[in-house]
């Protein structure tokens, strides 16, 4: 399914570090059949790696950083400007560690994407690696889902699973997450992208044959 116009989806992608998934979304946007192009990377904190990755591929970016700003609400009003100046139609955020008002999530419902490092609704807020490995849990993975106000709680896009290995610690569990986030939040953006997955009333509506989920990999290390 294309785009209702036929035109690409702007995106833009908010960091607040090394920008792995970011880059990931920038390459799947290279294709010029992927149905979104990266319009802008916006980071709230200067000099985050993932800016100097984005400028090496002549992707816009911007710093608009939290600190200079009273409250979370001109900061936000701030970031808004910075992604209408881009015409950005949907946000992806990636690795951006700020919480929103609620206003600012209710005005972007349906609209902007987040990734966590967990199979939601397990292992919400920092350190989900932690939390799993503490929880003996023996399948780990990342969710794809739209943002609403409540932290880490809208509703799913996509998922993907890795197994929890024995004498894993939190940085090889993190690791083998991660290149399951950079296969997943390309597709996840797609779904949304093409309109095959849509947020009615709260929940995701997927098209026909969306494929929502990457599966466990026996051989994943
Ligand atoms: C990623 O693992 C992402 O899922 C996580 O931060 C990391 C950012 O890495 N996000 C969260 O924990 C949000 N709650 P990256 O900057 O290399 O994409």
């Amino acid at each position: 399914m294309s785009p209702p116009s036929g035109q690409r989806r702007r995106v833009g992608v908010l960091i607040s570090g090394r920008g792995s998934n970011m880059a990931s979304l920038i390459e799947a946007a290279q294709d010029p059949a992927f149905p979104a192009e990266i319009a802008v990377v916006i980071s709230n904190r200067p000099g985050a790696p993932g800016l100097a990755r984005a400028e090496a591929v002549g992707i816009a970016t911007e710093t608009i950083d939290h600190k200079v700003f009273g409250d979370r609400a001109s900061f936000e009003t701030a970031l808004g400007d910075g992604l209408a100046r881009h015409g950005v139609e949907f946000v992806c955020l990636a690795g951006f560690m700020r919480i929103f008002t609620d206003p600012f999530a209710e005005r972007w419902v349906g609209r902007m994407l987040n990734i966590h490092p967990s199979l939601l609704p397990s292992f919400k807020g920092l350190h989900p690696h932690r939390q799993a490995l503490g929880a003996g849990v023996r399948i780990h993975g990342c969710t794809v889902h739209f943002v609403v106000p409540e932290l880490d709680a809208g509703p799913i896009v996509a998922q993907a699973a890795v197994p929890v290995l024995a004498g894993d610690s939190e940085d090889t569990l993190a690791g083998r997450v991660l290149a399951e986030e950079h296969r997943l939040y390309p597709l996840g953006l797609r779904l949304v992208a093409e309109g095959a997955a849509r947020l009615e009333r709260g929940r995701t509506v997927y098209a026909d044959g969306a494929a929502t989920t990457l599966g466990l990999r026996p051989d994943a290390r």
